[in-house]
């Protein structure tokens, strides 16, 4: 028994499966991987995050949580750079965890992924949703007060409440859409994630261009402002939390990772993708921040639209602005939800290729090449949980599923390295052991530093996973079968 549970898959059977990746169209190139890293990655972390971190935990030093927080991406980044190139398919992680860990790690690793993808697509729809009643609101537009937020709310108490509303319908509409250009086909979905990232690129180039002359660098002053006692609320230990609150604005580019299975020449093009896309939005954020925190003082940041705000107090120079900043916040927050679904759907595809879910996820659409049962499924559930359940709910859980996956990720690399020296690796992490462990011991401090609350469901998930597999998965495993 003990031996099914922990029976491993062979990376060069993996890779010569007939099954592999049968029916998925091969057609992302390089540039197209980094775009779509950028699509995934630019988002609420930048359009709303930066102004409240620096606000209460860094100040203007929040530019180094950045760099901080960077560098842990980095390491994680060329982790998965080595397992996307070495084993290019659509699982990511747990695809890679499968043939270091046997099947009952995988599945749970899958099952981590399932919560992440989920998650992060349905809070950022949430945040979507907010955007746009703004400025629908903007434009006078009387949007139905019945169907504009959650239908529950889950307060301090603990209690759940109804809140009067029906759904949040915005959040809905969009996974809707987004769920639509998936099922079109990947290359379709890449070409309209091409537009978006130029639009939010341009937007927030815009922004550091010509917001640069507004800077009174007196707001600079003092640059690490004082720790007011405590750890985390300013000083260095300010600037640490700073870094693993502005974490969140880096997840994507793992993401990325599930599109192996569709790159042209995933051997060569996926660490590129990962890496230079992970650096040009390092690049970004910190110009961003630097920018931001010049024009207002870091004290009156803690607001939902910080750049926004940057703009206002520019004055009428930077006001002709205004409008294209909420529009590339839409834009912006659109292409990660469709790169999050995108990673969501291949999973699904993917676990049920092995067998651990049933055999209606991996069809692959005659025409459009892509798993749409999959992609379906992963539409209904997101769209569910972000129509009816509030942002602070779902955000929680982002976080603990990425940085386990990263953990998991940063020491598959090493344990590989070890049992399977002589593997084919088109792309090789520098520095190992050294830099996976270092990485992965960043993300079990920033895990351990979560609310306990947070770890009470990801407990709970991980249960009802390991109650998915011991009824239904073990026993349709193709790996057990052979
Ligand atoms: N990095 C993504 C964002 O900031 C999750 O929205």
């Amino acid at each position: 028994m003990i031996d099914r549970l922990f029976k491993k898959k062979d990376i060069s059977a993996i890779l010569n499966e007939p099954t592999v990746n049968r029916g998925l169209k091969r057609s992302l190139s390089a540039t197209n991987l980094v775009t779509l890293g950028i699509g995934a990655i630019v988002g609420t972390g930048i359009f709303v995050i930066t102004g409240q971190a620096a606000a209460m935990y860094a100040g203007p030093a929040l530019t180094i949580s950045f760099v901080i927080s960077a560098l842990s991406c980095v390491m994680a980044g060329l982790c998965y750079a080595e397992f996307a190139a070495m084993i290019p398919v659509s699982g990511g992680v747990y695809s890679y965890s499968y043939t270091t860990m046997g099947e009952i790690l995988a599945w749970f690793v899958g099952w981590i992924l399932i919560l992440e993808y989920l998650f992060a697509c349905s809070s950022v729809a949430v945040g979507w949703s907010g955007y746009m009643l703004s400025l629908l609101n903007e434009w006078g537009v009387d949007f139905p007060h019945q169907i504009s937020g959650a239908t529950f709310d889950h307060l301090k108490d603990g209690s759940w409440v109804w809140t009067g509303k029906i759904i949040n319908f915005p959040a809905v509409f969009i996974v809707a859409v987004v769920s639509a250009f998936l099922i079109g086909g990947i290359k379709q979905s890449a070409l309209v994630n091409n537009v978006i990232v130029v639009i939010k690129v341009s937007v927030i180039l815009l922004f550091i261009g010509f917001g640069l002359s507004y800077i009174d660098t007196s707001n600079w002053v003092p640059y690490i402002p004082e720790n007011t006692g405590g750890y985390g609320s300013f000083g260095w230990t300010g600037i640490l939390r700073g870094a693993a609150v502005v974490f969140y604005a880096y997840l994507g580019f793992d993401a990325l990772s599930t599109a192996a299975g569709e790159a042209k020449n995933p051997q060569k093009d996926m660490p590129k993708g990962i890496l230079i896309s992970l650096i040009i939005c390092a690049l970004l954020y910190i110009a961003v921040t630097t920018v931001l925190t010049g024009i207002v003082n870091y004290k009156d940041l803690n607001v939902d639209a910080p750049i926004a705000l940057a703009i206002d107090r520019a004055g009428e120079g930077l006001a002709w602005l205004s409008p294209f900043i909420k529009l590339g916040a839409i834009a912006g927050l659109s292409s990660v939800i469709l790169v999050m679904m995108l990673g969501q759907s291949r999973i699904y595809y993917s676990i049920s290729q092995d067998g651990l879910l049933p055999k209606v996820f991996s069809k692959v659409h005659p025409k459009h090449g892509v798993p749409h049962n999959a992609t379906i499924f992963a539409s209904i559930v997101t769209g569910l949980i972000a129509g009816l359940f509030p942002l602070h709910v779902l955000s929680e859980l982002v976080s603990i599923g990425t940085l386990m996956a990263f953990t998991i990720v940063c020491i598959s690399i090493v344990i590989l390295r070890k049992t399977q020296p002589d593997l084919k690796r088109p792309f090789k992490t520098p520095f190992v052991p050294f830099i996976p462990l270092l990485g992965a011991a960043i993300c079990i401090v920033q895990m351990v530093s979560l609310p306990w609350s947070t770890w009470e469901r990801m407990i709970g998930w991980t249960v009802l996973g390991f109650i998915i597999y011991f009824t239904y998965g073990i026993k349709h495993s193709k790996l057990n079968k052979k």
